[in-house]
């Protein structure tokens, strides 16, 4: 969502606010745009669309030693200019990243003092009232205004302000939005990700809630409840920063590739260490939170954890389980699962949790992000950073977490012998390889120009049909809708004729017959089927029953979900592809969703 820069320093700040813009552009966006001061003036350039309508218009002969930028996406108003940021009223530009929750109460509050208003953002309102304030503090003391601003605004904001008269000076502030500081050499950057400025500093802070930082081209203040406090200073991991697309056409398929080589990675990591990851036995209840692909993998984590940890795990949509009644305490686990660490609905579950006293695990790719800060526990995933908006390698070595944490619990449960464990996973790569590098033609040229296409599956083969729905409608705009294979013939299959589509997913292997005889009730209808199935299978099942099939290798139980989901994200990318989609930026959507 909404991505946020800022540069004060020695070099000129056009070129690094429009490079850091580019860098936060997987966030996800429809309009952008920059401030800055040249010749003690501030300028704003503001365009809709992609970054580069907005390089068009900046001349990068001007110099200056301050700017902010941003990159928006809607949520108050429109996407148009006058909605873009940054915002400027009086004396005060701003941008920011969040939901100003109380804007129509202070923008009324603020009419009546004789404020007026452009856009139709909670931006506009937030700069305003920071205005406000700036008038009426006769030193301009910058720490108490912003602090009162804090007591007012209701929401969630990470903002950083330029003001007119003060052109030596960065401000920042934030509450439940992210927003960290870089810090350089003669030059510091603010971002609300570090991937903004990786290659630019060496250490950096994360500014925690109601903190405000007062920044100038070498110098820091970081002040909370009007105290100066000295902040942590973080290191930058180089390593884990790398988003080079290489030889691909597209993250994604970059991201899919990448898979089959993390899994080496994560059996160094975790494989060998099974027995060191938490014990999740020893609670009376484990609920697993999410959005999108991550309740995906919580779903895929409780069949696995059920199968064989042989305990009940409830797994629950962030967005929901945040309003919901729960009957928690602190016998409780609540998983975690969030690729970003950013995502607002999960964050928020969390807070609520503790307050119940329950125990959380994360499962969270970020390092250091807000998720992971804010559990007891967390188990990194290590998928490197992941750019294209469609989930791939996060959601995987999201399951290799669960599966390792089920097995740990098999070991004991289910006589698994580590040996054969190990084996198993040693496999994996190879087998991912095997099922990338299958032939998909027929099958996309088969899919790629149906309205809708339903996906099938029954038990731990729904969810990943669940996934791979999720994946296509997300970058191909083709709707599609996931549902289990038996529950079809209470409703859904009125709709289904000569003129529909289903890819159906049959590896659960004792379920294989039933799923079969939900394909013939289609293949009866007119409906033409795409299966995926086990490759021990094909000479067992009849060619009458699929148009286009994909074998895929039969493995163990706790690593055939991880394979099973290739083929799906493959599909989708093909047909997003053919459809002439803008695969890696999906319209409408966010990699990192910071708003509710
Ligand atoms: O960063 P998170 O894992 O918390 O994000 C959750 C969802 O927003 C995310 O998985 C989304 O559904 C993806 N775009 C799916 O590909």
């Amino acid at each position: 969502m909404c991505g946020i820069i800022g540069y004060i320093g020695k070099n000129n700040a056009l070129p690094k606010l429009i490079e850091g813009l580019k860098k936060l552009e997987y966030r996800g966006y429809d309009s952008a745009g920059i401030a800055y001061f040249h010749k003690n003036n501030i300028k704003i350039i503001k365009s809709v669309g992609r970054i580069q309508e907005l390089e068009k218009k900046i001349c990068f002969k001007e110099q200056s030693q301050l700017g902010i930028g941003h990159t928006r996406w809607a949520t108050h108003g429109k996407v148009t200019e006058k909605n873009s940021h940054p915002h400027q009223v009086g004396k005060i530009t701003i941008v920011h990243n969040g939901i100003l929750e109380n804007y129509q109460d202070l923008k009324k509050i603020l009419q009546e003092k004789g404020y007026s208003f452009k856009s139709d953002t909670d931006t506009e309102v937030a700069c305003a009232y920071i205005d406000y304030e700036y008038q009426k503090n006769p030193l301009h003391n910058m720490s108490e205004i912003l602090k009162n601003c804090m007591n007012t605004f209701i929401g969630s904001y990470a903002i950083a302000i330029i003001v007119e008269e003060i052109p030596n000076q960065l401000f920042v502030m934030k509450k439940d939005s992210p927003l960290v500081i870089g810090l350089g050499t003669n030059e510091i950057y603010v971002a609300s990700d570090i991937s903004a400025f990786a290659d630019k500093v060496s250490n950096y802070i994360i500014l925690e809630d109601m903190e405000i930082g007062i920044l100038t081209t070498n110098e820091y203040q970081i002040i909370k409840n009007g105290k100066r406090k000295m902040p942590t200073l973080k290191k930058i991991d180089t390593k884990n920063q790398s988003s080079d697309k290489k030889q691909f056409p597209h993250y994604m398929l970059k991201e899919i590739y990448e898979q089959s080589e993390k899994i080496q990675l994560w059996n160094t990591k975790y494989l060998n260490h099974i027995m060191e990851l938490p014990d999740i036995s020893k609670y009376k209840k484990i609920h697993i939170i999410g959005c999108g692909t991550a309740y995906h993998a919580g779903m895929i984590g409780k069949y696995l954890l059920e199968e064989y940890g042989n305990i009940e795990v409830n797994v629950f949509i962030a967005s929901e389980y945040r309003y919901q009644k729960l009957f928690i305490d602190q016998n409780t686990l609540v998983i975690v699962v969030s690729q970003s660490g950013e995502t607002a609905d999960t964050l928020s579950c969390i807070k609520r949790v503790q307050q119940y006293k329950a125990h959380t695990l994360g499962i969270i790719n970020t390092e250091d992000s807000s998720i992971a800060r804010s559990v007891e526990k967390v188990i990194y995933t290590k998928a490197g950073q992941e750019v294209a908006v469609a989930s791939t390698k996060a959601y995987t070595s999201q399951l290799y977490i669960f599966s390792m944490l089920a097995i740990r619990l098999g070991i004991i449960n289910h006589n698994l012998t580590l040996a054969e464990i190990k084996n198993t996973y040693h496999q994996l790569p190879q087998k991912i390889k095997e099922v990338i590098h299958k032939n998909y033609d027929n099958l996309t040229s088969l899919l790629w120009n149906y309205n809708n296409i339903f996906y099938l599956g029954r038990n731990i083969d729904y969810v990943t049909m669940m996934e791979g729905s999720l994946k296509l409608k997300e970058i191909s705009y083709i709707h599609s809708e996931a549902m289990p294979a038996g529950e079809l013939k209470h409703g859904t299959i009125s709709l289904m004729n000569e003129e529909t589509c289903a890819i159906v997913m049959a590896t659960k292997e004792e379920l294989i017959p039933k799923t079969i005889s939900n394909i013939k009730e289609l293949k009866a209808r007119g409906t033409k089927i795409v299966l995926l199935t086990l490759d021990n299978l094909t000479n067992s099942i009849e060619k009458e029953c699929y148009d286009e099939v994909i074998w895929i290798p039969k493995m163990a139980p706790y690593v055939q979900p991880i394979l099973n989901v290739i083929p799906l994200q493959i599909i989708a990318y093909n047909i997003a592809k053919k459809r002439g989609c803008d695969i890696d930026k999906p319209r409408n959507l966010a990699k990192s969703v910071t708003v509710e």
